[in-house]
């Protein structure tokens, strides 16, 4: 198989790439990526020479590209991360996800659908669109409750609302004209490689540097974690044996606030570094709240373990082997803490922090 991934040297694509170019020598991957803020080519030094892997550079709405991608490589499969993914940044600027997560799938769709489609209006056997997104479409659940595959898009934030957009369109394309489509909607990921505006990788690298821990309101938030290998793995289980035009939710069924979850991870720091935990809890600030903030989000995932698929991590081990990776990967941490993430952290404090 040829396999466009998109966004693939981000967090999650990067991971993937990672996994399974070095596992399928038999199947091409392309990565093509914009190499926005949130991507490195650090990410894929492992792959980076393998003979199946090729990087392209560009943008998902820049159509000429896409067909010259096309006319080369001929993909007979796509898996869609490429996307602005960070919430906050979506209330501060929402113009780039209505772009690339609207417009961008947009673009992604007309190429397979010109590309795939035979002239009797059926797909050629063997070509796919696999979506990836969040469970952050379904809005947010009270204290019980948990998401399905059929619970009401309800998006709270911009970055939510997009991928929703997106998510119709694809179903959309399913429908109407038949296009290969699959959909995955999957809860927080942690692990290597993730951008430290996220919560996890944020809380590491302050704690270590003595800095602010920034937690949004009372810290009352729940969030359902997953190790980023178990999201890929599903996505590579989900292709193979999922039915067309389905949506299969993921989620690695560990619901934590995030105070009790940043408590965890100065904890971790501590047994790491053989340091009082207490230094680091001592530099946690409440700060005002993100609005539109969703209170919980839980997944049911029992749909997507009917296909046989598990998470193989627990967050214990997980959130330890990340904080471990953190701590002994400072050229990528160094090389992520350029000066536009600097200004962007700069702002943030400067509207959020309660002084
Ligand atoms: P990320 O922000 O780390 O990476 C996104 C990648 O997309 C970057 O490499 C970036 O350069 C690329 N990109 C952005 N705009 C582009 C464009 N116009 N053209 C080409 N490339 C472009 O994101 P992530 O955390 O790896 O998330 C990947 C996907 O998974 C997203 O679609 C996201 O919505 C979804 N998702 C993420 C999580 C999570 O917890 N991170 C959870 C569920 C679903
Ligand atoms: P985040 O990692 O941005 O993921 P998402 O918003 O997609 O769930 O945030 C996870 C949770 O942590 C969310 O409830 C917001 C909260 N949060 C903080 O309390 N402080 C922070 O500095 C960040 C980045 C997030």
């Amino acid at each position: 198989m040829r396999i466009l991934v998109t966004g693939g040297a981000g967090f999650i694509g990067s991971n993937f790439l990672n996994l399974f170019v070095a596992r399928y020598p038999e199947h091409h991957f392309i990565n093509l990526d914009k190499l926005t803020y949130a991507a490195n080519l650090l990410n894929l030094t492992e792959i980076e020479n393998l003979p199946n892997y090729t990087f392209v550079q560009g943008d998902l709405t820049d159509r000429p590209l896409l067909d010259q991608v096309f006319d080369r490589f001929q993909p007979d499969r796509m898996v869609h991360f490429a996307a602005e993914s960070h919430v906050d940044r979506s209330i501060s600027e929402p113009g780039a996800f209505i772009y690339t997560n609207i417009l961008g799938t947009f673009h992604l769709l007309e190429i397979c659908k010109k590309n795939w489609q035979e002239s009797n209006g059926k797909f050629r056997e063997g070509t796919l669109l696999h979506h990836v997104s969040t469970d952050e479409v379904y809005g947010s659940l009270g204290a019980e409750g948990l998401f399905t595959e059929d619970s009401r898009y309800d998006p709270s934030s911009p970055y939510s609302a997009s991928k929703a957009s997106g998510d119709h369109l694809v179903r959309s394309y399913f429908r109407t004209y038949g296009l290969p489509v699959l959909i995955t909607n999957c809860s927080n990921n942690y692990g290597p490689y993730q951008f430290p505006e996220k919560l996890i990788p944020l809380m590491i690298l302050h704690a270590l540097e003595g800095k602010p821990l920034p937690v949004y309101g009372k810290g009352e938030n729940v969030r359902d974690w997953l190790y980023v290998e178990d999201h890929c793995e599903a996505i590579w289980t989900v292709m193979e044996k999922g039915i067309l035009g389905e949506t299969y939710n993921i989620g690695g069924n560990y619901e934590r606030k995030n105070i009790e979850l940043v408590h965890t991870i100065c904890d971790l720091l501590g047994a790491e570094l053989n340091r009082d935990p207490q230094e680091f809890k001592d530099l946690i600030v409440f700060t005002r709240d993100r609005p539109g903030h969703d209170l919980r989000y839980a997944i049911d995932s029992s749909k997507m373990m009917k296909l046989g698929w598990q998470p193989r991590e627990t967050f214990t081990t997980g959130l330890q082997k990340t904080v471990q990776w953190y701590l002994n990967h400072r050229p990528w941490v160094e090389s992520v803490q350029s000066g536009a993430y600097q200004n962007w952290m700069k702002q943030q404090y400067d509207e959020k922090i309660i002084k």
